[in-house]
């Protein structure tokens, strides 16, 4: 059986491993940043080192190759500005944003991390059916950025799929909201029919790629239910992965705001543009729904080191194009490896892998995690896959060479 990780030795594996060492200090966070930056040179130099410090984080689906080399010149040169509050560099953002989505300023509200934009949706669009709860309430005016809106509570019912990325669940879930959890297809699709069957007012939320499958719901599928859910019900479609995405059944749903005003998309700079730890997202929609977005939000959420390293990093042509091959490359090395073990995935169009381990899947997470590897945590709706995010190759290979031992594979 032609394989290239079999050959790699305990020693080679422990250099692997080693990969961060060169950076570590206390922190095992800061020590696996140190591992994602460093490549194969740095992984053979570091034999020797801490070996406690030495994890492979294929956990989080972040992206290994890091901000683009724009954004971190913008970072630096932007340190003294940190007295400010970010007015200017959030018009320049909003500005690019707009016109790279082909959209009013209007229609981008910007967000610490695309996650606030999942929590911002569960608050404004779900919560408790009852009256009482649901009176308009005043607010004061912001010192910026004009007018607050009416505010009117959320109300209604979270719908999701089932597996899917879960914060959202919990935002709902605090907001004392019902949550509807719909199993993915066959074909791990979200089961739109079912979904929209469930809902009333609230939200739908979509995960496209989802996360943990990594598998896409088809093009056709999303329009046809855009086309059949009342406007009453906020549609969320979280396109975190979209760079990642080249299925041609797939397609942004972002040119289609301009015909439904209850359709919300997420977008992130956490994953293609490499920018998970400095937290920013954003998202599209129609100008009144963003305004119904707004009284749920901190003021300046969004800090200006993020913001500088955005718009540098939409200026760079080469982050999405690089960062999209070498995700495509390793996920082919690593998908090869695993098939010539016996090994399938769901087929995947996003920076992670769903494995099929065949067994339950929490003795594996545990043995891999004995030797410095971590990988996604259980999906209980999935018992028997394991997510595994595409790092660099020398982290696949370590990674490979302790799926093989946890695995019984000689
Ligand atoms: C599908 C999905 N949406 C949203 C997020 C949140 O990303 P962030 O808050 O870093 O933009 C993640 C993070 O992994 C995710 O997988």
């Amino acid at each position: 059986m032609p394989n290239t990780t079999t050959s790699i030795s305990r020693r080679t594996f422990a250099k692997l491993l080693g990969a961060g060492a060169a950076c570590a200090v206390a922190s095992p966070r800061i020590a696996r940043a140190g591992s994602l930056r460093s490549g194969v040179a740095a992984a053979r130099s570091a034999a020797g080192s801490n070996s406690a410090a030495n994890i492979v984080r294929l956990s989080a689906n972040e992206n290994p190759y890091g901000p683009s080399p724009m954004a971190i010149k913008a970072m630096t040169e932007a340190f003294s500005l940190s007295c400010r509050y970010p007015d200017e560099h959030a018009d320049v953002l909003i500005e690019s944003l707009a016109r790279i989505n082909g959209v009013g300023r209007d229609q981008i509200l910007i967000a610490d991390g695309s996650g606030e934009i999942l929590k911002l949706c569960a608050a404004a669009f779900t919560g408790p059916m009852s009256t009482t709860a649901n009176r308009p309430v005043d607010l004061a005016p912001r010192s910026r950025g004009g007018a607050m809106p009416a505010f009117m509570p959320g109300r209604g019912k979270m719908i999701v799929a089932d597996p899917t990325f879960e914060a959202i669940l919990n935002h709902a879930r605090v907001n004392r909201a019902e949550v509807v959890q719909v199993p993915l297809t066959a074909s791990f699709a979200h089961d739109l029919t079912k979904m929209l069957a469930a809902a009333s007012e609230g939200l739908i939320y979509i995960c496209n790629p989802n996360n943990p499958t990594a598998s896409i719901t088809p093009k056709n599928q999303i329009r046809e239910l855009l086309t059949k859910t009342l406007r009453e019900t906020i549609i969320l479609v979280d396109e975190a992965y979209h760079h990642y995405a080249d299925s041609a059944d797939y397609e942004s749903v972002i040119p289609l705001v301009k015909d439904h005003s209850n359709l919300i998309v997420a977008r992130t700079f956490s994953k293609i543009f490499g920018m998970a730890g400095l937290r920013l997202g954003y998202c599209v929609a129609q100008p009144e729904t963003i305004q119904r977005l707004r009284p749920h939000q901190t003021w300046d959420s969004v800090n200006i080191m993020a913001m500088v390293a955005a718009i540098a990093s939409l200026n760079d042509a080469d982050q999405v194009t690089n960062g999209h091959r070498l995700n495509s490359e390793t996920k082919k090395f690593v998908l090869g490896e695993l098939e010539a073990m016996g090994f399938k995935s769901i087929p995947s169009q996003a920076n992670f892998i769903m494995i099929d381990v065949k067994r339950p899947m929490r003795p594996m997470l545990e043995g891999l995690r004995q030797q410095g590897v971590q990988v996604g945590r259980l999906f209980p709706a999935l018992p028997n896959h394991m997510r595994v995010t595409i790092g660099k190759k020398p982290e696949m290979e370590a990674f490979l060479s302790s799926f093989r031992q946890v695995a019984g594979i000689v």
